[in-house]
């Protein structure tokens, strides 16, 4: 039988963003986790005692019952219980800055959702398929431009999803920067080089001060959109979102903007980290490379691969909003419940040889997206977007070396390589 509470001083590091820094660390922590507390309590100082859920079986059984574990009651990211206060006095007592689909719960939340489901469904996407294609080909073009050398993540990886999703929302290519810089504020509040400028790390309560930021930020600049949309509606995103009706009336305003952030944030980081992780690994093994190249149907396996491989969500958290028996422990009601999609993800019970990146995987079940009622809306596009660039670069492809160690972000929430160098020739 596994212990009922972890060694704090066991969990303390992946509470702190710098440990993401180094992927091996985190493994090592989220292992021995798997091993010896599956499914056990932590009580790190300065925080809330937290569940941290590690496997694959129990994180899908909490992620499926959002009846029962709700994302909007405290907050849905791991935070300090400072921070978290200082979120309570900007809110009037909220848990959560932000009111997007994520913190959103039932019945609530299925509404809200079926506003753009039809826009992110299978069909809705492939109406977007011929721009994103185009899109694709100008950041492969752009990439064969810089041979024998960049930095991938920085001038590809980061930028094309970026495009590709803000081209669908509707904002101005002008605009593209500022939205990526506020989600870097957003998801990496404490990497050195991407963090909101100023931005104090040495005070627990920074997280709510920067994410309180962005709201503004954000609210500032849809606002003129969204009633500009709500007058002429275009063939766009915003005005679909603009324009989303709940039981017959509008949205509620902290909803609709923070529809707006998760729609322009969500959507790139993600896919961007994902994105430089497969770079990452093209250059480590050349025998991949070969075989995508002879066999270009194995694309999408390949980029299921690099979503499971970089799990760039790290962790979602719940809280129970009754007693729940699993594993003979009783979660209760109230507790707090921190998924790990990273560490489920590299469940040896879930996925044979879990830390060899293989884009042969078959079947590849992974949570990389999430699971249940919350489960990624943007999973089409994600994976259509990738597809689409890797069939631009890997025929034009010849080789590819790294020309130093890639560096990850230092987030505990969002988080892939900010740095990917690299040497490579083309066909
Ligand atoms: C939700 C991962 C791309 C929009 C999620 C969740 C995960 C995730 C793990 C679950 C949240 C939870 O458990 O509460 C990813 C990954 C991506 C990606 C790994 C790329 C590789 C995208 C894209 C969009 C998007 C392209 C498009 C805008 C969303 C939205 C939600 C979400 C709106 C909230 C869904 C809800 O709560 O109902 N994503 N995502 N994501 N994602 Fe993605």
């Amino acid at each position: 039988m596994s212990e009922t509470m972890i060694p704090p001083e066991l969990v303390a590091p992946a509470f702190n963003p710098a440990t993401f820094a180094n992927r091996d660390d985190v493994h090592a922590i989220f292992t021995r986790l798997r091993k010896d507390y599956p499914l056990s309590q932590v009580e790190v100082p300065g925080y809330d005692p937290h569940w941290i859920v590690t496997k694959y079986a129990d994180l899908r059984e909490i992620a499926r019952q959002d009846e029962i574990f709700h994302g909007g009651d405290r907050s849905k990211t791991l935070i300090s219980q400072a921070g978290e206060e200082l979120v309570k006095q900007y809110t009037g007592g909220q848990s959560n800055i932000f009111r997007s689909l994520v913190q959103l719960d039932p019945p609530e939340h299925q509404k809200y959702r079926s506003v753009c489901s039809g826009a992110f469904s299978l069909d809705g996407i492939k109406a977007a398929l011929p721009g994103v294609e185009a899109t694709a080909k100008i950041f492969a073009d752009k990439l064969i431009s810089l041979a024998p050398e960049c930095d991938f993540a920085a001038e590809i990886a980061f930028l094309y999803p970026l495009k590709v999703v803000l081209d669908l929302i509707g904002v101005p290519e002008a605009d593209h920067a500022k939205m990526l810089e506020l989600t870097q504020w957003l998801f990496t509040y404490a990497d050195p080089d991407l963090k909101r400028p100023g931005s104090d790390l040495t005070d627990p309560q920074e997280i709510t001060r920067t994410w309180g930021i962005v709201f503004e930020e954000f609210e500032k600049y849809y606002q003129p959109m969204i009633a500009d949309r709500q007058q002429c509606p275009r063939h766009d995103l915003a005005s679909v979102i603009a324009n989303g009706k709940i039981d017959g009336g509008p949205m509620e305003h902290r909803a609709l903007i923070s529809y707006f952030i998760i729609a322009s944030t969500a959507g790139h980081d993600t896919t961007a980290a994902t994105t430089g992780h497969g770079m990452w690994q093209l250059a480590m093994r050349p025998d991949i490379l070969a075989d995508l190249k002879a066999n270009p149907d194995l694309i999408p396996g390949f980029v299921e691969e690099t979503i499971r491989w970089a799990s760039p969500v790290q962790q979602f958290v719940r809280s129970a909003t009754q007693d729940y028996e699993i594993k003979g422990r009783t979660i209760r009601k109230g507790d707090l419940v921190y998924l790990s999609y990273l560490s489920a993800n590299r469940d040896e019970d879930a996925f044979p040889d879990p830390f060899t990146f293989d884009h042969r995987r078959s079947p590849n079940r992974h949570v990389g997206f999430g699971f249940g009622g919350h489960t990624c809306l943007g999973i089409h596009l994600a994976r259509m977007e990738m597809i689409a660039l890797w069939k631009e670069i890997i025929p034009r492809l010849k080789s590819v070396e790294l020309t130093g160690e890639p560096r990850m972000a230092e987030s505990e929430f969002v988080c892939g390589p900010k740095s990917v160098p690299i040497r490579f020739e083309v066909e």
